[in-house]
């Protein structure tokens, strides 16, 4: 297949769309419209027009963290995320290697390939907002991610 790799950011639409179709929750997309301009690095991988996978670095240099690392379901398992995270890797050797880099990842295969590791030294902690403003369990979160079928 002929998949075009370039660091352009993506646009909303279809960085939001990837997300969900892939599963991860939705974004709010005034906030993506300011967010994407302001990544550390993007890596969007196409399939003729079609984003199919993407990567992101966000973050101020010091502390950078890996987010948005999605591979289109019709393209998982081709190796797509290896491309992204081979580029995510190179842009990170880049960074001086006093750089905290931190993810929270919904998946354990993944990640340990390229080094991560789950910390025993600090606990990642994360607050999830309702609609209303209220702090949620993350099994109220879970229950209200999308699934494919509800895209
Ligand atoms: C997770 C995701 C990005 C992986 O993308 P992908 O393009 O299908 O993965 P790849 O084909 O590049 O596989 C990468 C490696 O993982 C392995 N792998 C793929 N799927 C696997 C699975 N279900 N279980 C274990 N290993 C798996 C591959 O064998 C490959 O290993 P290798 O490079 O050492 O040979 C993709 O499935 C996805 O978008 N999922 C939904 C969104 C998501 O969960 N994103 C991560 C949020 S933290």
């Amino acid at each position: 297949m002929n998949y075009v790799v370039s660091h352009a950011i993506p646009a909303v639409d279809e960085f939001c769309e990837l997300r969900i179709e892939a599963g991860l929750s939705a974004m709010d997309r005034h906030a993506a419209a300011s967010a994407l301009p302001r990544s550390l690095h993007a890596v969007t991988i196409r399939d003729g027009d079609q984003l199919i996978a993407m990567g992101r670095i966000v973050g101020d240099g010091l502390h950078v963290q890996v987010v948005d690392i999605a591979v289109k379901p019709a393209w998982q398992g081709n190796g797509l995320s290896r491309i992204v995270m081979e580029d995510i890797m190179s842009f990170i050797e880049t960074l001086p290697t006093s750089t905290i880099v931190n993810l929270f990842a919904d998946i354990d295969w993944l990640y340990g390939k390229f080094g991560f590791v789950v910390p025993t030294h600090t606990t990642g902690m994360s607050l999830h907002r309702g609609a209303d403003g209220e702090h949620q369990s993350f099994d109220a979160v879970e229950q209200r991610r999308p699934g494919p079928d509800q895209v």
